[in-house]
């Protein structure tokens, strides 16, 4: 198969679809990879690696979309790659579609075969595509938070860690999911006293059985969050209630009881949010404050380390690609039931029923 990558145009992101390690798997498989000049460049892969590797280099996108038989992404095309469509290209790339209907319709009128990475899904219900978002979103929620600790960023002023002689700084942790546990990881590994709550007991045990005495575990309801968010220095808000909307579980009116100083990582944000006083930030103006607490609510954070996020994102979505390209799309939707959940449009249809529900569409069989 002829596999593409381009560059993407979407402000500040600097991922790309396809690592040059890649780009070697999909070459040792048989398979012919045209990368666009300069599409790794934000993610630190240069041009000669990718030919290294056995890439054919094209000038601009344009070129790239019309050669391929499947363009690898990472964000959904703009409207300026639609007149790019073509019937029967394989599109496969993140594309969040049940939230933008314009992208839909361009891409049933143009007959592309969409294959999304966040509706990629696996037997045991996980999404493997999306996770290791996720896990960044998770790690990073901690980094950001002990930089905005610091007193020129409005913060308290204060080291997660402390040192010895000096007290600790309490973390506390809403919703212990895949970003809560990668939070508390690292805020127990810098050493900080970490609380996280969660209403699933259950995931409470495994989070007690994997950290044991560096947590505190407590189930989630409005006393417990106003007791721990008070003492609380940095409060990483990480719930999500899959289809539902985000409950508001820190309130507003718990600001002004909290440390002057503290700060706020609402993780949550791209759902709407965990806080009553969150809205959207972006990388280039992270944070506000309310009520002396500092609110950092970026919607896309791995976007600040793109070179781990794309080999990350990649290290999941290269097996799937890999079945695509060598089996065709058909077959390997047949034979790997988590590539047929990926699929979201097929010749001008839409074939996945949460997409169609979000338009009010139908949903068909492939
Ligand atoms: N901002 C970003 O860049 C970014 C990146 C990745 C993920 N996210 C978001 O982070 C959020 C968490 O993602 P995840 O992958 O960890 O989800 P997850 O499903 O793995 O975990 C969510 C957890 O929230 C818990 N929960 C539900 N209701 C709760 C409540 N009332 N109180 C406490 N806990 C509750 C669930 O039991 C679950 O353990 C999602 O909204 C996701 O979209 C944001």
């Amino acid at each position: 198969m002829k596999i593409g990558c381009v560059k993407e145009i979407k402000n500040n992101e600097y991922r790309v679809g396809l690592t040059p390690d890649n780009v070697r798997a999909y070459v040792a498989a048989g398979h012919h990879v045209y990368m666009e000049k300069g599409a790794g460049i934000g993610s630190g892969f240069t041009d000669n690696e990718y030919v290294d590797a056995g890439a054919s280099l094209i000038d601009n996108a344009a070129d790239v979309w019309h050669l391929v038989d499947m363009m690898i992404k990472v964000k959904e095309p703009l409207e300026e790659e639609y007149p790019l469509f073509r019937k029967g290209l394989i599109l496969y790339t993140y594309l969040h579609l049940a939230a933008d209907r314009q992208q839909t319709e361009a891409l049933l009128a143009g007959q592309v075969n969409a294959v999304a990475y966040e509706t990629i899904q696996e037997k045991d219900r996980s999404l493997p595509c999306l996770s290791p978002m996720s896990q960044i979103a998770g790690r990073l929620s901690i980094q950001e938070g002990a930089k905005y600790l610091e007193k020129k960023f409005g913060g308290e002023g204060i080291l997660l860690a402390g040192v010895p002689g000096t007290p600790k700084a309490n973390v506390v942790i809403l919703g212990g999911g895949t970003v809560g546990m990668n939070a508390c990881k690292i805020a127990v590994g810098m050493g900080a006293n970490v609380t996280i709550l969660d209403v699933n007991l259950k995931r409470l045990e495994e989070l007690d059985n994997m950290f044991g005495a560096h947590i505190q575990t407590l189930v989630s309801n409005d006393s417990n969050v106003e007791r721990v968010v008070k003492n609380a220095d940095l409060v990483i808000g990480s719930v999500l209630i899959p289809g539902g909307s985000t409950p508001k579980l820190f309130k507003r009116k718990y600001l002004p009881e909290m440390k002057d100083g503290a700060v706020f990582v609402d993780v949550a944000i791209d759902q709407g949010g965990c806080g009553e006083s969150s809205h959207t930030t972006t990388h280039d103006d992270p944070v506000y404050i309310v009520d002396g607490v500092v609110h950092y609510c970026v919607g896309n954070m791995p976007g600040a380390v793109p070179r781990t996020s794309t080999i990350a994102l990649t290290n999941a979505t290269l097996k799937y690609g890999l079945q695509i390209a060598s089996l065709g799309l058909e077959k390997a939707a047949e034979t790997n039931p988590a590539i047929r959940k990926g699929i979201n449009a097929y010749c001008g249809k839409l074939v996945n029923a949460n997409v169609a529900k979000a338009h009010g569409m139908a949903c068909e069989e492939i």
